[in-house]
């Protein structure tokens, strides 16, 4: 997040004398994901962060492909996937490849009997249904329906949910996700022309400082292991931090739509950027206001990517039979478009009321027997009249 923040304590300068209430020291980490180089963190523990007191079992979570090679458009039914109790259960991969996992899950219970780093990606969760408050050690952030919540790899957290009823879209990324560096200036300020701004973060506030020692169990996720491993100090122990690497939170709602008076393409939609996939967020929006402007989008050759489009709500003009939570994939190789009909029907209107986030993959996605699962088997042919 190129936007500086601070919470709690910290000494006036870094690397220097930072003394506890008993005179003993704490204890400083740096924490970021680009070498020394990219943007970090310095965060004061009361006990080291390092204090490994078992490592237990270790689970392959990693994806296996049930297709490796998809040349077939697929329209998947996502609130099929069952509400599983545990959050890290219920996590579904159903499409990926070597820069990005697009996983779906409905988490009932809040994760309250461990934490959970992923070490190998940068979450983004999209909150599709629930709200509750994601807890970590820089601080909580409240999300509710709509939020994008972006989880620097690394950052150890537990997510705490209101009610059962939870539908998330998880995006992880083997490489870190920007918010598009043409929206920033050289110093990184989101410029007046970009959708969005600073004061759309929600960032990290309320933060707790536990005094514990004890058996803390932390669910590691490396090279699609998951590893347990036993703490002898809480996790969440800082009690102050400032810099640039932290967890932060933005609500779709807020993404204010570039319009035009003819149809204005995708990268218009452009919400986050990585150097292997985009994410765009589709939202209401007035149409294209040229008399004679057609507002459906003209086919593409989408030929150098993966279109992933995960459906939130509201009406989606350009396709026909899709609902809520299911995700389109329209792979690289042959062009799409919408479906008969609907672009002739969007001329005249005046608005849409759709939402949807979409994932560009620049490298093609392999499926997993989760997405075949839920796979409706003929959308490839949906385009016939
Ligand atoms: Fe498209």
């Amino acid at each position: 997040m190129p936007l500086y923040h601070k919470l709690g304590k910290i000494p006036q300068k870094r690397h220097t004398i930072f003394k506890k209430s008993d005179g003993s020291l704490h204890y400083e980490q740096l924490f970021g994901t680009i070498g020394f180089e990219g943007m970090s963190s310095l965060m004061y523990h009361l006990h080291r962060p390092i204090m490994v007191k078992e490592v237990g079992k270790t689970l392959d979570i990693s994806p296996r492909a049930a297709v490796d090679h998809n040349i077939k458009s697929r329209l998947l039914n996502g609130f099929e996937v069952r509400p599983t109790d545990d959050f890290l259960d219920s996590r579904k991969v159903v499409l990926f490849n070597s820069d990005v996992h697009i996983a779906l899950a409905a988490p009932k219970k809040s994760m309250t009997d461990y934490f959970y780093k992923n070490a190998d990606a940068d979450e983004l969760l999209f909150v599709h249904k629930g709200s509750g408050v994601l807890k970590t050690m820089l601080g909580e952030i409240n999300f509710e329906y709509g939020d994008y919540l972006l989880i620097p790899r690394g950052m150890i957290y537990q997510i705490h949910f209101k009610t059962e009823d939870n539908r998330l879209f998880i995006t992880e990324s083997y490489h870190p996700i920007y918010t598009p560096k043409r929206y920033r200036n050289w110093f990184g300020q989101h410029l007046e022309n970009s959708p969005f701004c600073e004061r759309d973060f929600k960032l990290p506030s309320n933060l707790q400082t536990h005094d514990e020692m004890g058996d803390f169990l932390l669910k590691v996720k490396k090279q699609g292991q998951l590893h347990h491993l036993v703490y002898a100090a809480h996790p969440f122990d800082v009690v102050g931090w400032d810099g640039y690497n932290y967890p932060y939170g933005f609500s779709i709602h807020n993404f204010e739509p570039i319009t035009g008076r003819i149809h204005q393409p995708p990268p218009v939609h452009q919400t986050f950027e990585t150097s292997a996939f985009v994410v765009c967020s589709f939202v209401p929006r007035m149409y294209d206001y040229h008399p004679e402007s057609i507002p459906a989008p003209y086919n593409h050759s989408n030929i150098d990517s993966d279109e992933v489009l995960y459906y939130v709500d509201g009406d989606f003009m350009s396709r026909k039979n899709i609902d809520q939570g299911f995700i389109s994939l329209h792979p690289a190789g042959i062009p799409h478009g919408p479906h008969p009909g609907t672009y002739e029907a969007s001329i005249g209107k005046s608005k849409t009321e759709e939402l949807a986030v979409m994932v560009d993959t620049f490298r093609p996605l392999q499926l997993t027997q989760a997405a075949l699962d839920i796979d409706d088997g003929k959308y490839f042919q949906s385009w016939m009249e």
